[in-house]
């Protein structure tokens, strides 16, 4: 060990050996990530899933058929699997659905600064989309690879380098279909990321330069059309900084969600952000008409304090209707979470206590709820008409 003088040959040789290296990895890796399990559902969870009392969850699942859940030992409660749970979500909820002939949405998250919650929320909102009926997509753009990881997929896959959004950028492939996995959870895939996703910056501009009139911004957009049929919604978890990638991510979108801790600091690299966003989308060809169906400032991490309520008041006065009206507090039980490299609805068990874990998961539940309204409203759809979800309105509007 020590410094040493390094040729370009020195560097090739450290690259073939540490290739070889790889190549063992890959032949040894093992996938998935078989610690993530999805969470199983009691009959009490379900019903408030499907807004409706646990008497009439019984009657509904004996009139329209519904799965009968597995007998829990020792015990009158019965447990109910992810798939099973969603089943009664599309059967029982009186959720709005995708209007046939209408594309899947893609709600990018982004801030250009770090360690703010993009990662976290993006997951749990995505989980948080399927248990409303929503067949959702993540699309990992960061090379850090977390959303990957929250998905069950590890590290030793990820240096794998298949899948990902490379070969697409590359060229190799015509759409992005191909990277598409299936994940633990019922509803939600992937397109995960890889360490090749560093070479993105280069493939990008070297498209446009290989193929006239292709614009190296449009890129993502162009490889996820075909995907917006298979998917009610595409959420994309961007890597900190302003890449092309994530600019590609930026112009891909429908939504934007930002998420901002209630900081001094954050706030003013918030207005740089959207400051930079702009103007960056003012010129370029194509991005300059964009109509985004939403943008959404999301308080994250928010501290209790007079600190973060000045600040609250001042990120109110300058982002108005943008702010998100759920904030999602700093919680030991968001770091429980991620520490076993999970979300808040891959816990079944209450961590921390039910009201720390309540605290952290009822503003993202309400920020689903609110998704759900603004794709309903861009869809322009109505409330599900199946036979069982009218019966649940109208149990609903009785007890109203
Ligand atoms: N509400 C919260 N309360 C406490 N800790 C949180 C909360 N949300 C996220 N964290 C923690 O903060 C860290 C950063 O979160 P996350 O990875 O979601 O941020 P990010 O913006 O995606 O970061 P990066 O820019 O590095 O991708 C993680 O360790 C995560 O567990
Ligand atoms: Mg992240």
């Amino acid at each position: 060990m020590g410094f040493q003088q390094v040729s370009v040959g020195d560097l090739q040789g450290m690259a073939t050996t540490a290739g070889k290296v790889l190549e063992q990895v890959r032949a040894s890796a093992v996938v998935p990530d078989p610690s993530k399990a999805a969470p199983t559902f009691t009959s009490v969870a379900i019903a408030e899933l499907c807004g409706i009392a646990r008497d009439q969850l019984k009657y509904l699942t004996a009139k329209y058929d519904l799965p009968a859940g597995l007998k829990i030992a020792g015990s009158r409660a019965k447990a109910y699997s992810l798939e099973e749970a969603i089943t009664f979500v599309q059967a029982l909820a009186p959720h709005p659905e995708r209007p046939l002939g209408k594309s899947g949405k893609v709600l990018t998250f982004c801030n250009h600064k770090n360690d703010v919650g993009k990662t976290s929320t993006a997951v749990a909102l995505a989980q948080a989309m399927t248990l409303r009926g929503f067949r959702v997509l993540i699309i990992d753009c960061d090379v850090q690879g977390a959303a990957t990881r929250l998905c069950g997929i590890g590290m030793e896959r990820q240096a794998i380098n298949a899948g990902s959004l490379m070969p697409y950028l590359r060229g190799d492939q015509p759409n992005l279909r191909y990277a598409v996995e299936p994940t633990y959870w019922h509803n939600l895939s992937l397109i995960p990321a890889s360490s090749a996703l560093l070479a993105a910056e280069f493939a990008l501009p070297a498209r446009a330069v290989q193929a006239s009139g292709c614009r190296r911004w449009e890129v993502l957009a162009n490889g996820i059309e075909a995907l917006r049929e298979d998917f009610d919604l595409i959420v994309i978890d961007t890597a900190p900084g302003l890449s092309q990638l994530t600019v590609n991510a930026i112009v891909a979108a429908d939504g934007l969600t930002m998420c901002c801790p209630p900081d001094a600091l954050e706030f003013a690299a918030s207005v740089q952000f959207w400051r930079m966003c702009a103007e960056l989308l003012a010129t370029l060809p194509g991005a300059q008409d964009k109509k985004y169906d939403f943008v959404t400032i999301v308080y994250t991490k928010v501290q209790p304090g007079d600190a973060a309520r000045l600040v609250k008041t001042w990120m109110a006065r300058a982002y108005g209707a943008h702010i998100g009206s759920a904030e999602i507090p700093d919680s030991p039980v968001a770091r429980a979470a991620a520490t076993q490299g999970k979300t808040i609805y891959d816990l079944i068990r209450p961590e921390g206590g039910a009201d720390a874990h309540r605290r952290y998961k009822e503003p993202l539940d309400r920020l689903a709820d609110a998704l759900m309204d603004a794709l309903a409203l861009a869809w322009d759809a109505k409330a599900k008409q199946t036979a069982p979800a009218v019966e649940t309105q109208q149990y609903a509007a009785r007890a109203a």
